[in-house]
């Protein structure tokens, strides 16, 4: 809490970062989580039991009453002359963050107490800016927030990595004939699942509302021990009806570069501290990142032209560890090399060869007959195979910050692609609905939260990111 009512008695409350002292006189390094900066709180030991001072140990909960005036040390506005201290927690010297420096890789075996360390409540309350910032942007611009359910019985995505959720005993599991697993006595009649979008619910929002947004928690029981993977994940979903792909590009880059502004606007103190810190931004530069974004446009340009960049580098003598055909999904590293590389600048990558991508994108007309205007990339290339209008934003240390497209809206070409992926329809007859009954064009994408916050306090790994990190065999805490 800020305050500059010097001269009057106040009563702070927080933990102990540090105390020290000599000739008689204390300093205690309080913090009540509010911001980076600690409160200064002066004493004369001779004014207090030794058995309080004592127990003022790294970690420990005081209360002070005492003056507020203004410091004359450097690199703080006051501190708090104490009259009074009360110990509210003892801490002992076991108190796991006592240590200034600890690791990243140390605070994870502790996340219990890691918000407390300084670079931790920095990136909490940035988070906490973050979610306001989302909320505020659609909001201003007439979306309207809607709730998907975390509990689902169909596969956005079809990647097949989902998360069961059943009340079945899984001792005795009935099966049918053919060995299969019977639900019909499982606590929704049916296999279902923990989410992995809201996407298809979304759409269904967006065909009623106009414009929605979702927020919140995502599940994929993808087996990748990566720095940009989590199994549990929050996600921002926008879908908007009428809205094109240009427009859909342009919503993107907005939306991030609002976010972006935010942080650099309401979370400076906790950025300014994160920059300084010579462990986490060893070359200060996060805060000219953060500004780089927000200077010139996004580039734009199709899946067929980035691989034509990739193909040129590579005949240049770059290596890659994952191949980069026509047709095959790109790694980060290729994601990372376009972005930090060749242009420098965030990238927005469209039109993607279709079997790389959801059944739900739109379908470009195939190329070799007559090329649809998005078939044939900004720079004139055309794609060699079917494309979809996908649109996703990648970013510098990121890589893919934004999956979104364009959707089908046609009903035959969207039961064409579905029939081709031999995907089941009986559980997704309610989103076939919205092609049936007045189906208009529409477009969306999703942010991963964490990665948003990744690119925006410069951390280098998503379990940093969210206070309890789920990932494969860690979910202590
Ligand atoms: O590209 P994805 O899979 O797209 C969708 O799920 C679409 N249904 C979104 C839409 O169009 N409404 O995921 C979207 C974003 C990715 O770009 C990435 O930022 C994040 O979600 N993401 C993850 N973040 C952390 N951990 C994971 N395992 C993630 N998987 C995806
Ligand atoms: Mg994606």
């Amino acid at each position: 809490m800020k305050s500059t009512s010097y001269g009057t008695d106040i009563c702070v409350k927080g933990w102990v970062r540090s105390k020290r002292g000599g000739k008689g006189i204390f300093f205690i390094a309080m913090n009540d989580g509010s911001t980076v900066r600690n409160i200064q709180i002066v004493g004369d030991e001779a004014n207090f039991p030794e058995e309080t001072l004592k127990r003022i140990t790294t970690g420990a909960c005081l209360s002070v009453v005492g003056k507020l005036v203004e410091s004359p040390a450097a690199g703080q506005a006051s501190e708090v002359q104490a009259t009074a201290i009360e110990i509210l927690g003892d801490c002992d010297n076991t108190y796991p963050i006592q240590k200034k420096g600890a690791t990243l890789e140390y605070l994870r075996t502790v996340a219990h107490m890691r918000p407390r360390s300084n670079t931790f409540g920095a990136i909490l309350r940035i988070r906490h800016n973050m979610a306001m910032a989302i909320h505020t942007y659609f909001h201003e611009h007439g979306y309207f927030y809607f709730h998907t359910p975390l509990i689902t019985a169909s596969d956005c995505e079809g990647a097949g990595n989902m998360f069961q959720v059943t009340t079945k005993n899984l001792y005795d599991l009935k099966k049918d004939e053919q060995g299969k697993i019977i639900y019909d006595d499982d606590f929704f009649g049916q296999q279902t699942s923990l989410t992995v979008s809201g996407q298809l619910e979304g759409e269904l929002g967006a065909t009623a509302l106009g414009a929605i947004y979702t927020f919140g928690p995502t599940f994929r029981a993808e087996n990748s021990n990566t720095p940009r993977h989590l199994a549990e994940f929050w996600m921002i979903e926008p879908e908007i009806a009428f809205m094109d792909q240009e427009e859909l590009m342009d919503l993107e880059e907005d939306f991030i570069k609002y976010c972006v502004r935010w942080a650099l606007e309401k979370c400076s103190d906790d950025i300014q501290f994160i920059n300084d810190n010579k462990f986490i931004t060893p070359n200060h530069d996060l805060i000219d990142r953060l500004k780089g974004v927000l200077e010139g446009s996004f580039v734009r340009l199709t899946y067929t032209e980035g691989i034509e960049i990739l193909q040129q580098a590579i005949a240049a003598g770059h290596k890659f560890e994952f191949p980069c055909q026509w047709g095959d999904d790109l790694a980060s590293e290729h994601e990372r090399y376009l972005v930090e590389q060749h242009f420098k600048r965030p990238v927005i990558m469209t039109d993607y060869p279709s079997a790389i991508k959801s059944f739900y994108m739109k379908q470009n007309a195939p190329a070799p007959d007559a090329p649809a205007p998005s078939t044939v990339g900004y720079h004139g290339i055309v794609a060699p195979g079917p494309t979809m209008q996908g649109t996703d934003v990648l970013f510098p240390q990121i890589g893919e910050i934004i999956g979104g497209s364009v959707r089908e809206e046609n009903y035959d070409k969207l039961m064409g692609e579905i029939n081709q992926r031999g995907m089941e329809t009986d559980k997704l007859w309610w989103y076939l609905d919205t092609r049936k009954y007045g189906s208009c064009p529409h477009a969306g994408f999703g942010l991963g939260f964490e990665r948003l916050i990744l690119f925006v306090t410069g951390m280098q790994n998503i379990r940093d990111v969210i206070p309890f990190p789920r990932t494969p065999k860690n979910a202590e805490f």
